[in-house]
């Protein structure tokens, strides 16, 4: 799924350089369920960022599903991340004023499925995060469990192979983390890649692997 060799960032600002990500080399399986530990600051959302196609390396080589997406245009790169990529964050990131319906709609209006395709996605993904009973309610009338259901939903609205998580619990009381993680399970029975950044062992203990960080390095 994922092949990366020395893969290096650094954040220039001015005449003040940063290495966020020292010859980072990885290589991930279609299916596998990993989870990215490490101190604050060590680099795991900058890694995760350039897995997701949201931001490029300043050096390495990256190939998502064998295409190599470090020398593509930031147009091309919001192709294969709409295609194949789900975000789920910490603080959820749904549009506020926007029903449930509406948010796990948004994805799917930027690539031409029809109206009723649409329509069958949104509620099917709702059965299965459990929130049917809540299509017309905005987040800030959900529980944060029921937010992050709701964002984890928007995040498959797509149907991607790969679902990037930067501490998807790490607003949730534990009991409700482990709910989530329950829905991640699932999603890895479904046959999709899930990388998640965690700072919790025990939220940690659902992934196969562990990739630990500690100053830009994989330790
Ligand atoms: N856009 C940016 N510009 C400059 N420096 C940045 C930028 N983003 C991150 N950094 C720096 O790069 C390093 C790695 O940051 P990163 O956000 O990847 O850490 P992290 O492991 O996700 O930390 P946390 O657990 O606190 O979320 C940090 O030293 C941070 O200050
Ligand atoms: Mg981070």
């Amino acid at each position: 799924m994922i092949e990366m060799e020395n893969i290096n960032k650094v954040y220039k600002m001015g005449e003040v350089s940063l290495d966020a990500l020292k010859e980072v080399s990885l290589s991930i399986e279609p299916g596998e369920f990993i989870s990215i530990m490490g101190p604050s600051g060590s680099g795991k959302s900058t890694l995760l960022n350039i897995i997701g196609c949201l931001d490029t390396p300043t050096s390495g080589s990256y190939f998502l599903e064998e295409k190599n997406v470090a020398g593509l245009s930031l147009d091309q790169l919001s192709a294969v991340r709409n295609r194949k990529i789900g975000f789920v964050f910490q603080n959820f990131n749904l549009l506020p004023y926007a029903t449930t319906y509406e948010n796990v709609e948004l994805p799917m209006l930027f690539n031409g499925k029809s109206g009723k395709k649409r329509r069958q996605r949104v509620i099917e993904l709702l059965e299965m995060v459990g929130l049917v009973n809540r299509q017309l309610h905005r987040p800030s009338e959900l529980s944060g469990g029921e937010q992050q259901r709701v964002a984890i939903a928007r995040a498959l609205a797509n149907d991607p192979a790969m679902i990037l998580a930067d501490e998807p619990t790490g607003n949730l009381d534990s009991k409700t983390g482990v709910e989530i993680m329950g829905l991640f399970v699932r999603l890895q029975q479904q046959g999709r890649t899930i990388l998640m950044v965690t700072h919790d062992t025990n939220i940690a203990a659902y992934s196969q692997r562990t990739i630990n960080l500690l100053d830009g390095r994989i330790i």
